[in-house]
């Protein structure tokens, strides 16, 4: 299995750090008394954009708004799927500028933007991925949308995306305040296969990923906590969080290649390298 994973050459939205901050608390990772580097800030996410570019994925940017501290995490924007965006309405009050920000940079790429009705945070809480061995699987388009649901992402959003799309959405339940996004907790791999720390879902939402995704690289809590989970993966390459060791272990035992990129200072904002990362899929 080494040396056969093939990556495949990703579109992502990325937003430079210039306004990055810890001002309020929406999630456990941040408090607003932790000072944060924003020097550091800037140089960790200009390895990761170099690390994206040097592996030949294509990278846009969208400009940095001031008074927008969080807009650095690309992810929540959106969900671009096939060339259509499903855009994002924020769950905290503070966010909710992002859309319009992030709209504007897309309409001006040349995608229409559907707007949710209800609480969505995009990449952060819906993740495309095909089901493995599925008759559902084509080579074009993705057959599933995997949506966590419990501290942000609604699931009258998850029935908007599935109406927006026509893809099937299977909702997932989160059930630890400190993975309050689906991609705190689970990340794809692959075309058809997946990562996740399985206690972060309810009981019946672990079932249904077990079934769904027999093959997975199952995570620990370890993982999870140094933001191992967090990762971008090309389908060879795995971009991950250097603190997560064991787990970057484990993935090159399956055949991928661990590619460390450090956002420490992100964390303290309750995000990491998917956060920052919107991928574009035309
Ligand atoms: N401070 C941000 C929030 O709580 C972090 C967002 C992290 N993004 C993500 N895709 N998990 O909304």
């Amino acid at each position: 299995m080494p040396d056969s994973r093939v990556p495949r050459l990703r579109r992502f939205l990325v937003c430079e750090p210039r306004h990055f901050a810890v001002q309020y608390a929406i999630n456990p990772w941040m408090h607003p008394d932790t000072p944060v580097d924003v020097d550091l800030a800037q140089d960790q996410w200009q390895a990761l954009i170099r690390a994206y570019r040097t592996h030949g994925h294509t990278v846009d940017a969208v400009d940095p708004v001031a008074d927008l501290p969080d807009m650095v995490f690309a992810a929540n924007s959106a969900l671009v799927l096939a060339g259509r965006v499903f855009g994002s309405y924020f769950h905290a009050p503070q966010r909710r500028p992002e859309s319009t920000a992030y709209e504007t940079w897309f309409k001006s790429a040349g995608f229409d933007v559907y707007r949710s009705e209800s609480v969505c945070e995009g990449e952060g809480d819906l993740i495309p991925v095909s089901l493995p061995h599925s008759r559902l699987r084509s080579s074009e388009g993705t057959p599933i949308v995997l949506a966590g649901t419990g501290f942000r992402t609604t699931r009258e959003a998850h029935h908007e995306v599935q109406e927006f799309f026509g893809v099937p959405v299977i909702g997932l339940k989160l059930v630890d305040p400190l993975f309050y996004h689906l991609d705190t907790a689970l990340f794809v791999l692959d075309d058809e296969n997946i990562c996740y720390y399985p206690e972060a879902f309810s009981p019946g939402s672990r079932e249904v990923l077990a079934r769904l995704f027999p093959d997975a690289v199952l995570a620990t809590r370890e993982d999870a906590m140094a933001w191992g989970l967090n990762s971008v993966s090309d389908g060879r390459h795995v971009f991950v969080s250097p603190y997560a060791e064991a787990l970057a272990g484990r993935l090159a035992d399956h055949g991928y290649v661990p590619v460390p990129v450090d956002l420490s200072e992100f964390h303290k904002a309750g995000g990491g390298i998917k956060c920052c990362t919107q991928e574009i899929r035309s």
